[in-house]
């Protein structure tokens, strides 16, 4: 099966990065399908363009634009990138892959983005393990009023399936690596804690340790890789999908406290913090003005955990090749994205300014 395959947030971390690995593929069925960037700005478009990407130009909470593009290109899959947190982006989505469907007749899909933090203790989701193909849709319409990313996933769930679209939701853990898009390259919580460290001249951690989750840019990719490749292949209605359809991207866990050492080692040996011991945050307050983010999600960003063993995945052969040991020789490469790159932009952030408001 070829298909017309739309990947937003293109110019972002995770959308960019999987614009690379798709092109770069040699596998056949992504080879004869056409492969299209969503992206914002005109800037973003033009540089792009330039460099033989097809590019649509969408602002994403535009319902005609996006529903007019959708079926002017024929998409029938969308990887979806561009927010875990506000559903408008996403329903728009699925209303233009409702009226391709329609005038195609051909079976659309949809690949959502969402976060682990959906599933932590800290957000209102419930003590315990529990496998991702067991009951986490339940779980998560149970629990969807606590918090918003929970509540996005469920109504992404429900409206795909009202409309006949077949859905998955792919949950990243902590990301980290340099990504390999056209724009952003940068992640969000590495990055962010790196330039914290910097300005404060100290790697700091929150009083409780805690284990987190995390997986290497190239391995989330390979995942978003895996669902599209059983889809083109004509196996997206046999794999786990809908209410069973969450892939949870983790590749490894790691101690908070024992990943923010080896930070503070990496950026001692760099003279970028004055020393490789770590300082305890004295509030969440001080922890917000240093990072940037929003005190009521700050230790939710930065010290959450969660307790999902990976099934799903794993059934559709995902191999991640990166793993704590990697990791943490690694760990100085984190130093050095954000010394070449600067900054981190990450429109996640000004999604969270925006959530804390509401
Ligand atoms: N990176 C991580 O560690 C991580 C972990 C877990 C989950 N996630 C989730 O994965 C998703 C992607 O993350 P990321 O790190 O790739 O973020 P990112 O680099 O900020 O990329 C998001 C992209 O979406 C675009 N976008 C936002 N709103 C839009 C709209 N209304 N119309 C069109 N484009 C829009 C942004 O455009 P602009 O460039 O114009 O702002 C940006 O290019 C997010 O939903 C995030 O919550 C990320």
């Amino acid at each position: 099966m070829s298909s017309n395959i739309l990947i937003t947030g293109a110019a972002g971390y995770v959308g960019g990065s999987i614009i690379a690995d798709f092109l770069s593929s040699s596998s056949p069925v992504l080879k004869r399908s056409r492969i299209t960037a969503a992206v914002r700005s005109d800037e973003q478009a033009k540089l792009l363009s330039e460099s033989g990407i097809n590019v649509l130009q969408l602002d994403l909470t535009d319902e005609k634009a996006v529903v007019e593009s959708l079926v002017k290109h024929n998409i029938n899959i969308v990887i979806h990138t561009a927010s875990s947190l506000d559903p408008t982006l996403a329903l728009n989505l699925l209303a233009g892959l409702a009226e391709q469907q329609k005038a195609s007749g051909s079976k659309a899909y949809f690949i959502h983005t969402s976060g682990l933090s959906a599933f932590c203790p800290k957000t209102g989701w419930p003590q315990g393990v529990m496998k991702d193909s067991g009951p986490i849709f339940e779980t998560e319409k149970q629990f969807a009023d606590s918090f918003s990313l929970r509540k996005t996933d469920v109504t992404i769930t429900e409206t795909a399936k009202a409309l006949g679209i077949t859905s998955f939701i792919v949950v990243p853990s902590t990301v980290y690596g340099k990504g390999k898009g056209q724009w952003n390259q940068l992640s969000v919580i590495f990055p962010i804690a790196v330039q914290a460290s910097i300005k404060q001249k100290s790697v700091s951690k929150f009083p409780e340790d805690r284990n987190i989750a995390g997986v290497h840019i190239s391995d989330l990719t390979e995942l978003y890789g895996l669902i599209v490749k059983k889809i083109l292949q004509g196996s997206g209605d046999t794999i786990p999908n809908g209410t069973h359809g969450h892939y949870f991207a983790i590749a490894h866990e790691m101690a908070w406290w024992e990943t923010l050492g080896r930070l503070a080692a990496a950026m001692e040996a760099r003279g970028l913090v004055a020393s490789s011991e770590t300082q305890v945050w004295t509030s969440d307050e001080a922890a917000a003005e240093a990072t940037g983010v929003p005190e009521v999600f700050v230790e939710i960003f930065f010290n959450s955990s969660a307790n999902i063993i990976v099934d799903n995945a794993f059934k559709l052969g995902w191999k991640p090749t990166w793993d704590k040991a990697r990791f943490f020789e690694n760990i100085d490469d984190e130093v050095v994205s954000v010394l070449e790159l600067g900054k981190a932009k990450s429109s996640l952030i000004d999604s969270l300014f925006l959530a804390a408001k509401n």
